[in-house]
Order: structure tokens, then C-alpha cells, then sequence
């Protein structure tokens, strides 16, 4: 596991942004598997930046998103369809067939589970799959349990979850408390992660994942230990309560 502190979160977005140009550099037909949430704003922000200058060509590049909210559908401005849209895609010339995010208003979840893992074997697995982190150690949306659920599927949300969703929406009993997530195997199955921490609130979580080095399904993130090509890109905000300001740790 890499470690790379930043100082801030411009430098945060930018180091992200340059991992996932140097991979469609490589490969132009690189397939990405991407995050919602807060952290990743940045990171778009800059990889539209990139694409408005000509340094960066999506037209190849296929993507899968983590997860969508259950019972949402695309034209709900909540979910996760249109965040990836007003935040990224409609900025970007990615092909609209080549995106791919969980369907929360499929009629049989278990079907489209099943279609979606199989769709990220057929494209022959993701290059790079870009993670945040949640409080409670969740990546993706496996939430901490006694066991870690492998493939794609519907989950319930922790309650840790669904309180800081609810940012996002009118409080507590609007936040959805079901998503469907990718599995533990699509996301360990990647050949390149990128785990992105920014923010004091995360100091906790980040500290857990990096002085236990035990895996877990409690802490979910703990997997990635087990991984053999994991950067994790951190803001100095999040870990300056304690010292770990490694650059590489191994
Ligand atoms: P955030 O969420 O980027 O909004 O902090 C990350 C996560 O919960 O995975």
C-alpha cells in the first residue's frame, strides 16, 4: 500500500486526476470504476479541466460506478445517475453507452446485480477503481458486518451511513436507507485502486486503516491491505491528530 500525504485538497483532486490520465495514457481504452460522494468533486472537476485543454481523451474509456441508491431512478436529481452526469460526464466526451452505474429502479435487482458483474468481467475487469472512504471503514457501500459480500448486491445502509447522507437530502428521514454496491470482488478484482481521504471527520477511519493491519469485514477497508496495488492519497487534514506523515509505507 502507497501512502501519499497532500497538503490540501486542490493538491488531492490534481494527484487523482493524474493517476487516472497516466492510465488513459496507457491504455485509451481503459475501463475506470468510480466513486460518488464529496471527496471525488475535485478530481472531476480537474479531469474536466484536462479535457477542456486536450490533455485527455475519454472517448475509449468505459466506467462503472460503485453503487446507486435503491428506488432511485435517473431523473432523480439524488441520485447517484445524476450527480455522475452534472458532475462529470455531460462535461466530457466519454461514449454514453460506455457508462455503467448500478439500475436502482430495476425490477429485479438480483438479475441486474448479476448483468452488472458480469458487464465488468465482459469489458475484462476495471484498470483503475477510484474509492473514498466512510466513516465507519465502508468502501463502496460493503458496510461493516460480520461477513463481506462478494458480488454486486442490495444492502442495507448503516445508520452511521445513512446520518451522513443525509447532507445530501432533507435530513435524516429523507437519507435512503438501501443501495446497491459493488461487491468485495469487484472491487478487489481491480488491477490499480485509489483510495482518496480528505477531511478532519475522517481521521478516525483513516488511523484504523492504517496502524491495524488486521482484515476484517468489520472495517471493510481493512481488504485493502491484501491488495497489491493500492495508493492512497490523503489530505494532511485528515491524519494531522496523529503521526503517520509517511510518504511510502509498504
Ligand atoms: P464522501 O464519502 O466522499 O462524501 O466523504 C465517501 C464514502 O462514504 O465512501
Amino acid at each position: 500500500m502507497i501512502i501519499n500525504v497532500v497538503r490540501n485538497y486542490c493538491e488531492l483532486s490534481k494527484t487523482a486526476a493524474d493517476v487516472v490520465q497516466s492510465v488513459i495514457i496507457n491504455k485509451p481504452n481503459a475501463v475506470l470504476g468510480l466513486p460518488t460522494g464529496s471527496t471525488p468533486i475535485g478530481m472531476y472537476n480537474e479531469l474536466i479541466r484536462m479535457y477542456r485543454e486536450r490533455n485527455i481523451d475519454f472517448s475509449e474509456v468505459t466506467t462503472f460506478n460503485l453503487d446507486e441508491y435503491y428506488g432511485m431512478s435517473y431523473e432523480n436529481e439524488k441520485s447517484y445517475h445524476y450527480y455522475m452526469q452534472r458532475n462529470f460526464f455531460s462535461h466530457i466526451n466519454i461514449n454514453p453507452s460506455n457508462i455503467n452505474i448500478p439500475n436502482g429502479i430495476a425490477k429485479d435487482i438480483e438479475k441486474e446485480c448479476i448483468a452488472y458483474d458480469m458487464k465488468i468481467k465482459e469489458c475484462g475487469g476495471i484498470d483503475l477503481l477510484i474509492l473514498g472512504i466512510g466513516h465507519n471503514g465502508h468502501i463502496g457501500f460493503n458496510e461493516p458486518s460480520n461477513e463481506m459480500i462478494m458480488n454486486t448486491h442490495l444492502t442495507n445502509l448503516a445508520e452511521e451511513t445513512v446520518m451522513a447522507n443525509a447532507r445530501f437530502f432533507k435530513g435524516h428521514d429523507e437519507s435512503p436507507e438501501k443501495a446497491i454496491t459493488m461487491g468485495l470482488e469487484g472491487i478487489m478484482s481491480s488491477r490499480q485502486i485509489m483510495l482518496l481521504v480528505n477531511g478532519k471527520d475522517k481521521t478516525a477511519a483513516v488511523r484504523r486503516l492504517l496502524t491495524r493491519d488486521k482484515v476484517s469485514p468489520e472495517f471493510p477497508a481493512s481488504f485493502l491491505h491484501v491488495h497489491n496495488n493500492v495508493m492512497v492519497v490523503i489530505n494532511e487534514d485528515a491524519i494531522e491528530e496523529f503521526n503517520l506523515i509517511h510518504k511510502h509505507i509498504s
